[in-house]
């Protein structure tokens, strides 16, 4: 298998595919304040199996179009949401977030979260916005730097996973340059990660590493998945996700 197979492997098992929770999906949707009455369409963009498509289609009066890259997410999405009975609130569609099948000014609200990263913030803000009507909102959570300053390990560290991982207040500045009006943002505090995502899949890798043989590669993939627990442990007071929310 090659890596992306193993991760795509692993990682659809998971109840959500990043850090995050319920109750700040929650809450920055509770910060957009949206009228009840008025329907709304919506993209969710690098959804995953959907941690936050289902939260945002409970709380929604409106349409939710649930993208990713892979198809094995989407499933999994599909299913969980037949069986609570909101498939009608849903559609998912394999898209590429770098090319999407949205028209011009045609959407709501773009929800993200910890998917951006994969186009790259600014890159990602810049492109999406076309597809907002004026006035429509986006919600997404970034890797941020949530201090002034950092040790130079953990810099060096993100540096090499992900060079655009900048401070909280250079994420607004890059909202305001793209023709958005930041509207809030706040952190995700440890339990998005720790509880929520990190444990659920340190409990997985045995059975992962069975499944698969004990095949080098697969531990390979075990260790760098471990590694960045390790990093976030040891360091979570330096980073985390920020979640923005800003309006076209
Ligand atoms: C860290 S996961 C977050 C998933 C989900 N939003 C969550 O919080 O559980 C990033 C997601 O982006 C998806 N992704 C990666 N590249 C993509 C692309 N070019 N277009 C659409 N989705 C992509 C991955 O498949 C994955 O589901």
């Amino acid at each position: 298998m090659s890596e992306i197979e193993l991760l795509i492997d692993f990682h659809k098992d998971g109840e959500r595919q990043g850090p995050g929770s319920p109750e700040e999906t929650g809450k920055a949707l509770a910060l957009i304040g949206f009228e009840q009455d008025e329907y709304l369409r919506v993209a969710d963009i690098g959804c995953g199996t959907g941690a936050q498509s289902i939260i945002l289609a409970k709380h929604i009066n409106g349409h939710i179009t649930a993208i990713d890259l892979f198809p094995e997410f989407l499933e999994k999405l599909d299913q969980k949401a037949r069986e609570i009975g909101l498939s009608d609130k849903i559609t998912t569609q394999r898209q590429s977030m770098d090319k999407l099948q949205f028209g011009e000014n045609e959407l709501d609200l773009i929800w993200s979260e910890g998917a951006i990263y994969n186009i790259g913030f600014e890159a990602g803000i810049k492109y999406w916005r076309r597809f907002l009507k004026a006035g429509g909102y986006l919600a997404v959570s970034e890797i941020s730097w949530i201090t002034g300053s950092r040790p130079a390990e953990l810099e060096q560290y993100w540096l090499e996973a992900y060079p655009e991982i900048d401070t909280v207040s250079n994420k607004i500045q890059a909202l305001e340059r793209n023709g958005y009006t930041p509207v809030a943002h706040f952190i995700l505090p440890p339990y998005c990660w720790i509880d929520n995502y990190y444990r659920p899949m340190q409990q997985r890798f045995g059975k992962f590493l069975e499944k698969h043989g004990y095949a080098d590669t697969v531990k390979a993939f075990i260790e760098s998945e471990q590694k960045e627990i390790s990093m976030y442990e040891q360091y979570k007071d330096y980073f985390s996700y920020g979640f923005y929310i800003a309006r076209k």
